[in-house]
């Protein structure tokens, strides 16, 4: 019988399922060719943070630089999103960060469906083994694919749930480096989150 795990033939690596630690999870799933990502890819890219991070990202996919460091969010969108965490009272290495697909797609293409569904069992056992209090979706992706909309203005800055815990979907940074003037938006959607977590924003 076909498990969930094994969507569109896609070949996960064996027994990855039954990794009770993420480090585990990582070794048993960093040479995945699950689906053609892992054929153009230079660096898997796992995800990186606090394994009891109380915060969790959620963004899209590698870039050009995630994809030479093997890093989630090391580039300009994610030199923006330091500055959103450290701004909700957090330091990156408490929060845990990861994407929608583990590989780079090709010219920084937004991941197709398949793509996406092969990489989703992955980032659902990470949510699973880490059980943050708050997600926070970066841009249309993440909310195409873990909540079913077309896209993010349909959800953007209202409490959804993924697995019963609380989501709040928002920009990607890479939007608020070409649209500045959505940061004060995006501002007020993580004040939320930062309420829920019981933080306080700096007094300006
Ligand atoms: N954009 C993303 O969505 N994810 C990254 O890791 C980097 C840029």
């Amino acid at each position: 019988m076909r498990s969930i795990h094994q969507i569109r033939g896609a070949a996960h690596p064996p027994g990855w399922e039954n990794s009770d630690s993420l480090e585990t999870l990582r070794q048993k799933i960093c040479s995945c060719m699950a689906c053609r990502l892992g054929a153009t890819r230079k660096n898997f890219v796992f995800g990186e943070g606090s394994l009891n991070a109380e915060l969790m990202f959620i963004g899209e996919g590698p870039g050009r630089d995630e994809d030479l460091q093997g890093r989630p969010f090391v580039g300009r969108a994610g030199q923006l999103l330091d500055k959103m965490i450290s701004a909700m009272q957090f330091r990156r290495e408490d929060v845990y960060i990861g994407n929608i697909v583990k590989c780079r797609p090709p010219e920084n293409r937004v991941p197709e469906r398949d793509e996406a569904d092969a990489c989703m069992p992955y980032l659902m056992k990470q949510i699973a083994l880490i059980r943050p209090k708050a997600i926070v979706l970066l841009g249309a992706t993440p909310a195409r694919f873990l909540l079913g909309v077309k896209g993010i203005n349909e959800v953007r800055g209202k409490w959804q749930r993924i697995e019963g815990i609380s989501t709040m979907p928002t920009y990607h940074p890479a939007f608020l480096l070409r649209n500045p003037p959505a940061k004060k938006t995006v501002w007020e959607d993580l004040k939320l989150v930062m309420a829920l977590l019981g933080k306080t924003p700096k007094p300006q």
